[in-house]
This record gives structure tokens, sequence and C-alpha cells, in this order.
């Protein structure tokens, strides 16, 4: 009987700590600041993403604006930022964010979407994600995928995204 209930604790315990659902709850503190505050992310190619959450209506889910300045090689439109709207999915650290690439200095023709999740065990905190690139080539629509880490490095909300002891 014993050894029953240690193996029943053992799978609840098991389920508590990997399911991405519960993740929020080891940390609130950390998910609080986070909502609470502008935040920056650069990616592994350099660009930048200025990213602002502000609550809706609906219970959990945020509504994402910022900048994403892009610095990949290999693509247009770098250098200067551009418009970015998403929305974010707090139960789950869940994200989606898109970007028109047209400003005042340039138009590229394209757009682009990033889905991915926010790693908030981690530090600096993590956002991995996929990316569509939807573009003209040759007078022809074309989709380029592929993948974008992005790490949380901000002065502004350094401090704040450290809980309290
Ligand atoms: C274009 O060339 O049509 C517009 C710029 C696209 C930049 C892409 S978006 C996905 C990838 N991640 C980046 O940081 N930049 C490139």
């Amino acid at each position: 009987m014993v050894r029953v209930r240690h193996v029943l604790f053992a799978v609840v315990t098991s389920f508590l700590l990997i399911n991405p659902a519960n993740a929020q709850s080891l940390n609130p503190d950390l998910s609080e600041a986070l909502l609470e505050h502008a935040t920056s992310w650069t990616n592994q190619s350099g660009s930048v993403a200025d990213i602002s959450f502000s609550k809706t209506s609906v219970p959990d889910i945020y509504q994402v604006t910022g900048t994403f300045l892009n610095n990949a090689s290999g693509f247009g439109c770098r250098g200067t930022p551009y418009q970015l709207v998403g929305s974010y999915y707090a139960g789950t650290q869940t994200i989606s964010f898109t970007v028109a690439w047209s400003n005042s200095t340039a138009n590229c023709q394209s757009v682009t979407g990033w889905t991915g999740y926010i790693d908030l065990s981690v530090s600096p905190l993590t956002m991995t994600t996929d990316w569509n690139l939807a573009h003209i080539f040759a007078a022809e629509h074309q989709i380029s995928r592929g993948a974008d880490i992005f790490q949380m490095y901000s002065t502004v909300t350094h401090n704040s995204l450290i809980p309290s002891q």
C-alpha cells in the first residue's frame, strides 16, 4: 500500500513539473513582471523585437504590440523599426506576432509571422519561435520558413524580473 502511494505521488509530481501549463505557477513573480513592462528580445541574427503586453477583456490573453528591428543578413528592410502586433496566452506562455515590412524608409512587400513560446524557467528568458515569411520572388508568391530564438536582454526590466527573496 505504501509503495502504491509512493508511485502515485511520483506520477502526480512529474505531471505537474513537466506540463508546460504549470510552468507559470512555478514562478508567478516572473511572469507578472514580464507582462507589466516593455521588454526587448534579441534573436540569433541580431534582430531586436521590442514588445509590450496589454490586458484584453479575455482572461490570460494579452495584446502584443511593439517594433521589430531586422538585422538578419540576406534579407531586406534592415536597420529601421517596423510595427509588430500579436497575441500572448499567459496560460501556456504561447505567443504569435506579425510584422508587415513596410515603413517610411523601405517597403519589402512582405509579411512575417512568428509563433512560439516563452520559457520563464531559464535566464535570460528565451522565446523559441518558428516563422513564415510571405513575399514575392520572380513575380510569384513564395513562403520562406525558418526558426528564431530570442533572448530577453533589457536594462529597463532586468531588475524587476528577478523575483524578490
Ligand atoms: C524581407 O526581406 O522581405 C523582409 C525582412 C525579413 C526578415 C526576416 S523575418 C524572419 C527572419 N528573422 C529575422 O530576424 N529576420 C528574418
